[in-house]
């Protein structure tokens, strides 16, 4: 019979609803531990907890009106409860993120790996400005602090350029990683308006709540001191980082390009010298033989430039409820593996 694992659930918008979906459509076959979920807090819907697993059913159907989980618990939330549940071994994070200083995420992430809880998240915030201090207090509490969804949503890009260059330094890193930007630059190509494409973008579900963030690149640059930190060690600020969104580019800019058979996309690149880290998010102009030239509507892409290999490049979805909800289950999935392998 598998051991139990129990997951609580910080925060319950579109990814963490997706998330318990996901465990209650597929975990039978596929996990090494039987998943429950024992716990949830949110902000505007409350908090519930049974340590023996809450009723999938019923909360994968819970509304979206402010106390809802009143119905299966308490309308107000309380995140501790849940992080103090004795039934909790891995807390999957997914509140609002803060872009100025990762806050109130990296206190949330840091409270649970205190109490030696596993933790993993998609909070961009938190991940840019905390993933050093959350991953060393991890290693002292003997546990796992994992992010994968932090950048590309459920497209596995930091395992593959952390885990799959060895023995060559990376020197370089290169790719698309806002699918807003990405939708809206390829629909002007097509002819609309920003401010259409935008609104498709935002219908869609990839664009942040505020859609700032995507269009004037801080989305990107979250990212790039996530990849720089995650690949390269290196804990940039956000003033290490030269960043410019698409606010800038124009109608006739994407016209004349796609005239002569190229494209406008956004693109982060990071450089490592070995010494010295130089990072930039910009709008770039990209020819018919660049590998970002065919990445198109909310995909993104990574490539990364190491050694004798030369280029190689990711790319898949990089935004979406389910698609993000991915990670946290592969991350689960992850360290479910780690706790059985050390029984
Ligand atoms: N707003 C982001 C994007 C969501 O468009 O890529 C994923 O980080």
């Amino acid at each position: 019979m598998k051991r139990a694992l129990g997951i609580g659930l910080l925060g319950f918008g579109g990814v963490n609803r997706a998330l318990a979906e996901l465990i209650q459509q597929h975990q039978a076959n596929q996990s090494p531990m039987d998943l429950k979920i024992v716990g949830v807090s949110d902000i505007y819907l409350g908090y519930a907890l049974d340590p023996d697993g809450l009723d999938l059913d019923a909360l994968v159907q819970i509304s979206c009106e402010r106390g809802a989980l009143s119905v299966l618990g308490d309308p107000e939330p309380n995140n501790d409860a849940v992080i103090r549940s004795a039934g909790c071994d891995i807390v999957a994070e997914a509140t609002f993120s803060n872009m100025e200083d990762g806050e109130p995420g990296i206190s949330i992430c840091s409270a649970a790996i205190s109490q030696a809880k596993h933790v993993t998240t998609t909070n961009k915030g938190s991940v840019a400005y905390g993933a050093q201090v959350l991953s060393t207090l991890a290693k002292e509490n003997n546990v796992c602090f994992e992010y994968e969804g932090s950048v590309m949503s459920g497209t596995p890009v930091l395992g593959w350029a952390r885990n799959c260059f060895p023995g060559v330094r990376i020197e370089e890193v290169e790719g698309i990683l806002n699918g807003t930007t990405n939708y809206i630059l390829g629909r002007m190509e097509q002819g609309l308006e920003f401010d259409q494409a935008l609104e498709e973008a935002q219908a869609n579900g990839f664009a942040e709540a505020d859609p700032t963030s995507d269009i004037e690149g801080y989305d990107v640059r979250a990212k790039v001191m996530i990849l720089a930190q995650a690949l390269f060690g290196a804990q940039l600020q956000k003033s290490d980082i030269t960043c410019q969104g698409i606010s800038s580019v124009t109608a006739s800019q994407i016209e004349r390009a796609s005239a002569q058979k190229e494209r406008w996309k956004l693109v982060a690149r990071i450089e490592n010298s070995g010494e010295k880290i130089i990072a930039e998010v910009a709008p770039k102009r990209v020819s018919e033989g660049d590998p970002l030239y065919g990445i198109n509507g909310a995909t993104n892409a990574l490539s990364v430039k190491a050694g004798p290999l030369g280029s190689a490049m990711v790319c898949g979805p990089g935004a979406g409820r389910l698609e993000t909800a991915y990670a946290l289950y592969a991350d689960i999935l992850k360290i479910a593996k780690q706790i059985e392998s050390k029984r």
